[in-house]
């Protein structure tokens, strides 16, 4: 298992489409313990395959209140409720948030590690977590849901994490107190 870097704009990986896992075999769960352990590494809240240059539909989310990851191969919103306004930044475009529309709710469908089919409705963070991370594997990403061009905002890196690092030190701002940092 490996903390791997993760892909950062314009990377044109970011906006490709991945293909969807035919078998979930020693190569798929490869790829999604990696992104296991570099999500955790950044300290974060979902990580799309893309991200590390995979272009396979998995998704990782690490929920706050939840011990261990969840991991789901060819995730799918199959349905979808309401409008909301929320706050959102990704690991992939360091330093800045946005304010995006997302759904009130979801209903999800995906497979776990053990091939199984996984269904939940959602709201809340783990709604929006899962849309922005479904996002990624189209291609797509936070700020092109931008509530308006103006709501793209660039935040200051934590004073506390941050003393004299190289420039590759620019995620460290996503271990900061915020519950809804995405990836
Ligand atoms: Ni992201």
């Amino acid at each position: 298992m490996a903390n791997l870097p993760i892909l950062e704009i314009p990377n044109p990986i970011l906006r490709k489409r991945a293909k969807r896992v035919r078998s979930i075999d020693k190569k798929m769960l490869r790829i999604a313990y990696d992104m296991v352990d570099t999500l955790n590494a950044a300290g974060g809240i979902g990580l799309a395959a893309n991200q590390i240059g995979q272009l396979w539909r998995i998704i990782v989310l690490q929920m706050p209140e939840e011990e261990s990851s969840r991991i789901y191969f060819n995730p799918e919103i199959i349905k979808t409720e309401g409008t909301r306004e929320v706050e959102e930044g990704c690991l992939s475009i360091p330093n800045y948030r946005g304010l995006v529309t997302r759904s009130v709710s979801i209903k999800f469908q995906g497979k776990d590690y053990s091939d199984n089919i996984v269904t939940f409705k959602a709201e809340n963070l783990l709604s929006q977590a899962v849309e922005h991370e479904v996002d990624h594997l189209n291609g797509i990403l936070y700020t092109d849901h931008l509530v308006a061009h103006s709501e793209l905002y660039r935040v200051e890196e934590p004073d506390i994490s941050h003393t004299n690092e190289d420039s590759s030190n620019n995620n460290d701002y996503l271990n900061s107190s915020s519950t809804i940092e995405l990836k």
